[in-house]
Parts: structure tokens; sequence; C-alpha cells
């Protein structure tokens, strides 16, 4: 793996952190003849993150294969087999490199579930990156990226990190130099979103000529670049996939709205929900937004989070 293959010892254990991804742009077209949306979105890392580490399975005796344990986030609820995208991005760097899966792996999680926040995408990211060093498998970026891309849309942003515009289904990546940090207050619901079930709605939506297709990034690219004020950035996010989340889950509306009651300069749908993410001023703003939000109840939990972070592989 291009410039970050540490050779993997005898016992050795490989810890990779991959953090959540927000879109503080998400522009949704239409749908392709696959069934994938044509997206033109901003995605940005941000500072809560799930750790993926791995060991070889047969160090200890046991048999090669694939073995999965999950702490934090989703412990007890999240499927441990192949169902997992963990399992699934291990399988698939064995296929390339040609051997057998050999691997324990452990996902110590901090994104909330189905969130909108790519946590799974993140843990498969992980997993690409920490099975590569342990198995010392030689892979370019490009090979990586394509391995990430066939996991899902989200999964190559998961390997860069920082700021990167997204097109295609989301795949296409051009990383973005964003000069600042801005500040989030991160409100996760005691609901779940599917993704299809979300752009199915969109879709709907677009029958009854509500929603649009937002496609220029322009703006919301400059105003990183220049490092904007977070009350210029609270201008400038969209998401197209917003009116979708409220409609699938209307109780969003009041939490969105009780949020800006408390002083938030935006509120904003994470993805395809139902996180809803607070900008804040700055980060005594977002401290003091926080503890408003969670007396105020009708959030599940209530994360500080701040933008753009490093990815694994940056
Ligand atoms: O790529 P990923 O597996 O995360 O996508 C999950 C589902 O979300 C897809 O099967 C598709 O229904 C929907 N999707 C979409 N357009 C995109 C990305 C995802 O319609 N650009």
């Amino acid at each position: 793996m291009t410039g970050q293959t540490a050779p993997a010892q005898p016992g050795a254990q490989i810890s990779v952190e991959v953090p959540a991804k927000i879109n503080p742009h998400l522009g949704v077209g239409d749908a392709r003849a696959d069934g994938f949306h044509a997206l033109s979105t901003v995605y940005q890392a941000i500072s809560l993150h799930d750790t993926v580490t791995a060991e070889r399975r047969s160090e200890d005796g046991g048999e090669p294969g694939i073995e999965i344990t999950i702490s934090g986030e989703g412990a007890g609820t999240l499927p441990t087999d192949e169902a997992n995208l963990a399992h699934k991005a291990a399988k698939l760097i064995a296929l390339y490199a040609g051997i057998e899966p050999d691997v324990k792996l452990h996902l110590n999680k901090r994104i909330p579930v189905a969130g909108g926040l790519a946590g799974g995408s993140a843990d498969a990211a992980g997993t690409l990156i920490a099975c590569a060093r342990l198995w010392e498998v030689e892979i370019g970026d490009a090979e990586l990226h394509r391995l990430a891309a066939g996991l899902g849309s989200d999964v190559p942003f998961c390997l860069k990190g920082g700021t990167a515009i997204g097109r295609g289904r989301g795949e296409e990546l051009t990383p973005v130099k964003a000069k600042g940090t801005w500040h989030w207050v991160v409100a996760t619901t005691d609901t779940q979103i599917s993704t299809p079930d979300c752009y199915k709605e969109v879709d709907r939506l677009r029958e009854d000529g509500i929603g649009r297709y937002s496609s220029d990034v322009d703006p919301i690219v400059k105003a990183f670049e220049r490092g904007a004020t977070a009350d210029d950035m609270a201008r400038l996010l969209i998401n197209d996939m917003e009116a979708a989340a409220v409609s699938l889950r209307p109780q969003l509306a009041s939490l969105m709205h009780g949020g800006l009651e408390e002083g938030a300069l935006a509120a904003h749908v994470s993805g395809s929900g139902p996180t809803v993410l607070f900008l804040a001023t700055d980060v005594k703003h977002a401290v003091a937004l926080a503890r408003r939000i969670r007396m105020r109840g009708g959030a599940k939990s209530v994360h500080l989070a701040h933008g753009p972070v490093d990815g694994p592989a940056a």
C-alpha cells in the first residue's frame, strides 16, 4: 500500500482510526440507469471516529477466517457476520491479494449507527487499511480506491478524510484545501433511516414537484478554501435529501427548530439522516449549545465535533 505499509510482526495488532463524514453540501440528481443517484456533494471528515483493530486469527491457535467483535455504538445489535461491511471489506482485500483471510477485527464504534455519518463505511475503509497492513498486501492508492468504491459510495471518502468534492455516486473525489475549522453539535435521534428509503423518498417528492438538484458546489468550496466564518458557512449549507428525511421522520423538524431556537447558526440533516448537525460559531459556543440542546430533550445523544480532520490514509 503506497507509503503506508508498515510490516506486521508476528503477533502484531494494527489499529486504524477512521472519522465520520458529513456533507456540508449534498446535491442529489436523478436516479441513473444503475439505480444510483448522481451526486454533487462536498464531504468533510469530522472528529468523531471509529477504531478498527486487526490481528491474525491464527496467531493464538485459532482457524484462519474473519471474526468480528464490536464495542460501543451498535454493539449487540450490529451484525458480526458477512452482513457487516467490514467483513465484506476483509474478504475483498484477501481476494485481491489472493490469500485466505485470517483476521480478528475489533470495531470500537463511537460514530452513531445508521445516522447519515457513514459509520459502516468508515469501518469498511479502516478494515481495508488494517488488513492491507496486517497481511502486507502491496496495493496502490488507485486500486484501494477501486475496492473501496465497490463496497459503497462513501467508502472512498472515508479512506481519504479532510474535505473533498464527490461526484458520480459520491466515489469520484477531488480534494479541497479547507482553511479553518468549523464546530458542530451532532444530535442523534432514536429512529433510523435507511439510505435507499431516503433516496426513494427524494424521488417520490420530486414526482410531486418538491425538491431540486443543487449541482453547483462552487460557493461552498470557495468558502472552505478562503476559511469563511461560521456565519457565512451557515448560509451555504445545502442538503437536497433534507425534505425527504423530514418527510420520513417528521420529528426531525422539531429537533432542528429547537436547536435554532437555542442559538445554532444552522440546522442541517446529515446525509440521509436522521442525525442533525448544528453549526456553532466556535468551540465555546458549541459547548454551550450542546448543553442547551441536551437539556431541551428530543435528541438521543448529543456530541461535539469539529472538522475537517485527516482521514486514516491522509
Ligand atoms: O453505495 P451505498 O451502498 O452506500 O448505497 C446504498 C444505497 O443508497 C444504494 O443501494 C442506493 O439505493 C442508494 N444510493 C443512491 N445514490 C447514491 C448513493 C446511494 O441511490 N449516489
